[in-house]
């Protein structure tokens, strides 16, 4: 007897009337018109059934502070670090605990059930840390909480940076971080991503650094992360997070840079709602977009995924935690229009951004664990065309959320009553 069983399911990878068979909270069997005894059929009337989102870049320990202590009056990124620095003395564990808890209870929501959160080591006191460690715990029964030790102010610039972060990863943390272009000089910048790599695998841990985020052509540390990628060994558990500054560089360099980042197996997390947001402040007119190379990294072999990275914070006033509007926002900075263009910017958000996180047991094959949304809409393209609603949404067989579908009644003169989803009929 099976848990549940969904049938004429739509999938990512445009198989259709497939039934998906779930028990003891993982995926059984998927095949075309499956029938078997179930304690739950789910119709899904020919629905998309994707695995669930995965957001790969966070800052949860900012969310949901909008306005705390002002808003940012420049919309730049340097002043949204400034913000922050004033935010910091006044953070208590407990408020902090209560916003990333409601952001996660809006993630849920939106089919979004694995997170990678950067948080701050910067502060000795370490209170940030200490706050969603607890909250890793608190929300472990529903989603996948990773966080990395992100030495927001410069690991080699603030004294005692490199010490506090090691204390977070001694508490638990579990990815180095790392800003090397936020270090006092490029050298300086270089040395931070040498020691923390070598840290990192010292402790077998995974790095995410923010790097490059910038418009500076010759902000070139990706060259430097993917490099000691290599000399340590780290290949495939390294991510470059924004690399912004490839906007900007030279297109030989470039050229170089893709093979070195391929070759080292580095993941690139590209942010398209922040990088549009906040890259080009110094330009007039042309004014840049800032976002990476996405289409030239994935055609050099590379996993390029799309993070959130802000939600109403010093750095970014809006969001949702809602992933589909993040992968809208990348494909139309990246130009990635094509059919294939567009399904590469859903699996952005889903496979690609797992691939980042590398959860296992993610996916909707035989022996994957069931945590799988359903979504009004019948393939990727249609749901990023509509931001389409997450009907359902499981995580290992259970259902944790769901949402009735968008329909708007419409009573028009001259016409019979009508619903519409804003879909062309089959
Ligand atoms: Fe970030």
């Amino acid at each position: 007897m099976l848990d549940l069983l969904v049938t004429n399911a739509s999938l990512p990878d445009g198989r259709a009337g497939m039934s998906v068979a779930v028990r003891d909270g993982r995926i059984a069997e998927v095949a075309e018109g499956l029938r078997a005894p179930a304690h739950e059929v789910l119709d899904a009337q020919g629905l998309l059934l994707a695995p669930h989102f995965c957001d790969p870049h966070f800052h949860m320990d900012a969310t949901l502070s909008y306005g705390l202590p002002r808003v940012n009056q420049s919309g730049t990124l340097l002043e949204g670090i400034a913000l922050w620095g004033e935010l910091k003395p006044l953070l208590t564990a407990d408020a902090l605990v209560e916003r990333a808890l409601a952001y996660c209870d809006w993630a849920v929501a939106r089919g979004l059930l694995a997170i990678r959160t950067h948080v701050d080591t910067s502060d000795p006191s370490l209170l940030a840390v200490e706050a969603l460690l607890d909250v890793r715990r608190r929300v472990a029964p529903y989603l996948d909480l990773q966080l990395v030790a992100f030495p927001q102010d410069g690991v080699l610039r603030t004294p005692g940076g490199l010490d506090n972060l090691r204390r977070a990863l001694d508490m638990g943390v579990d990815v180095v971080g790392g800003i090397p272009h936020f270090e006092r000089t490029m050298a300086e910048g270089a040395a931070s991503v040498r020691q923390l790599c070598e840290l990192a695998a010292e402790r077998g841990l995974p790095v995410d650094m923010h790097c490059d985020e910038s418009d500076d052509p010759l902000s070139r540390h990706i060259e430097t992360l993917a490099f000691e990628t290599q000399r340590l060994g780290l290949h495939g558990r390294v991510t470059g997070s924004h690399c912004t500054s490839m906007h900007s560089m030279d297109n030989y360099y470039v050229s170089k840079l893709l093979p070195l980042i391929a070759q080292s197996r580095v993941h690139v997390v590209a942010n398209p709602l922040i990088n549009i947001t906040l890259q080009g402040r110094h330009d007039s007119y042309p004014r840049r977009r800032g976002m990476t190379r996405v289409p030239e990294l994935l055609a050099a072999g590379v996993n390029v995924a799309f993070g959130h990275d802000c939600v109403m914070d010093p750095w970014y006033s809006l969001g949702s935690g809602d992933m589909l509007e993040v992968a809208h926002m990348g494909l139309h900075v990246a130009q990635m229009t094509s059919q294939a263009g567009m399904r590469a910017c859903f699996d952005a958000v889903t496979q690609h951004a797992a691939r980042v996180m590398g959860l296992d047991g993610y996916g909707l094959a035989q022996g994957c664990d069931a945590s799988f949304v359903l979504l009004q809409a019948r393939d990727p393209i249609e749901a990023l065309r509509l931001r389409a609603t997450r009907m359902k949404v499981f995580r290992r067989g259970r259902l944790l959320a769901q949402t009735p579908a968008a329909t708007a009644a419409l009573h028009l003169p001259g016409r019979a009553e009508a619903t519409s989803f804003m879909a062309p009929a089959c």
